[in-house]
């Protein structure tokens, strides 16, 4: 029996998972990223809370290693660099530092690469060779997968499709500075920014009924439900953004599905709806009415908890079982 601690840190909140080699978690916890300025306290703060049930389910030698996902991680470097959501600027040498706190192997990549590894293995993705993950949380990320095989790059970072740029001279990135960004649109912060945008013109809208800080994905879900016409424009603009995007990287590399993964999914048809609209009337004939758009069939954190986890086993002699 052989045992693997799975991270998924996002720029908001902290899930991790002690998970064994059959893909099951066994334990869980969660940590707030954005309280911690410092990496090496957020770590320490996690060692305290994981050591205990490293020591009920471990015996000697049977903590196999950590798998971690993270905003602007690099797989071949083991380091977070100069990640737009994450306090911690500069280059990370994450692996390296939790390795010698827990005293084994870490490995990293990219948190959407990991979902998108999660998915393959145990969700919505079984069976596919070529499908791109989309997760839709505090920024947006990817993993594309060709061949069954995450594409990593020349330098590791591949797959950064949440700052492709979807209108030329578009919205400023509050971090990147980079202007018209997918994820300045269809992130969780992106959406809060139209909505804000579009509640000051329309006076009657509901969404005028929130304190600033209150408006967020969910609130403009809570409207649209209550058939707000603004919080419903606020999806369908945000939905013709992402669908737009998304026949972008259809074009680019064929996949059989696109995943839809993260907090902003919650909104169900009021996003998914325009999103394949508009996907579909922007791709070349040859391509549409073919892509599956879903949303990810894992619960939101065990995709990355599960995905991060699997980077513990590869090149492993442990025989990784599918469930
Ligand atoms: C980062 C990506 C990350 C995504 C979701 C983006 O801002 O650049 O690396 O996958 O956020 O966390
Ligand atoms: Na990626």
């Amino acid at each position: 029996k052989q045992i693997a601690l799975g991270i998924d840190i996002g720029g908001t909140n902290t899930k991790f998972g002690l998970v064994n080699h059959r893909g099951e978690i066994l334990e869980r916890g969660y940590l707030k990223t954005d309280k911690f300025e410092h990496v090496e306290d957020f770590i320490e703060e996690l060692h305290k809370i994981v050591k205990p049930h490293l020591d009920k389910y471990c015996l000697d030698g049977e903590f196999y290693g950590i798998g971690v996902g993270a905003p602007n991680a690099n797989y071949y470097k083991g380091t977070i660099e100069q990640a737009p959501n994450l306090r911690w600027k500069g280059v990370v040498p994450f692996s390296e530092i939790m390795s010698k706190k827990f005293g084994v192997q870490c490995k990293i990549t990219n948190d959407a690469n990991a979902a998108a590894l999660g998915e393959m293995m145990y969700g919505a993705a079984r069976g596919m060779k070529d499908f791109i993950m989309m997760t839709l949380g505090t920024g947006v990320g990817s993993g594309i997968v060709c061949g069954g095989n995450l594409i990593y790059g020349h330098d590791g970072f591949a797959g950064e499709l949440g700052h492709t740029i979807i209108k030329p001279n578009g919205r400023k990135h509050w971090s990147t500075g980079s202007e018209g960004s997918l994820e300045a649109y269809a992130s969780a912060t992106g959406i809060a920014i139209t909505a804000k945008k579009f509640r000051a013109e329309f006076p009657d809208s509901m969404l005028n009924e929130y304190p600033e800080e209150k408006i967020n994905s969910k609130t403009v879900h809570e409207c649209a439900i209550k058939g707000d016409p603004t919080a419903i424009e606020v999806f369908r603009y945000t939905g013709q953004k992402l669908g737009e995007a998304l026949a972008n990287f259809v074009m680019f590399s064929s996949p059989e599905a696109i995943l839809l993964f993260g907090g902003v999914i919650k909104a169900g048809d009021f996003i998914l709806k325009p999103t394949k609209r508009h996907m579909e009337h922007n791709l070349l004939p040859i391509f549409r009415g073919k892509v599956k758009l879903v949303f990810s069939e894992l619960d939101e954190a065990d995709a990355a908890i599960l995905g991060a986890s699997a980077l513990v086993w590869e090149n492993s002699s442990v025989q990784m079982s599918k469930i």
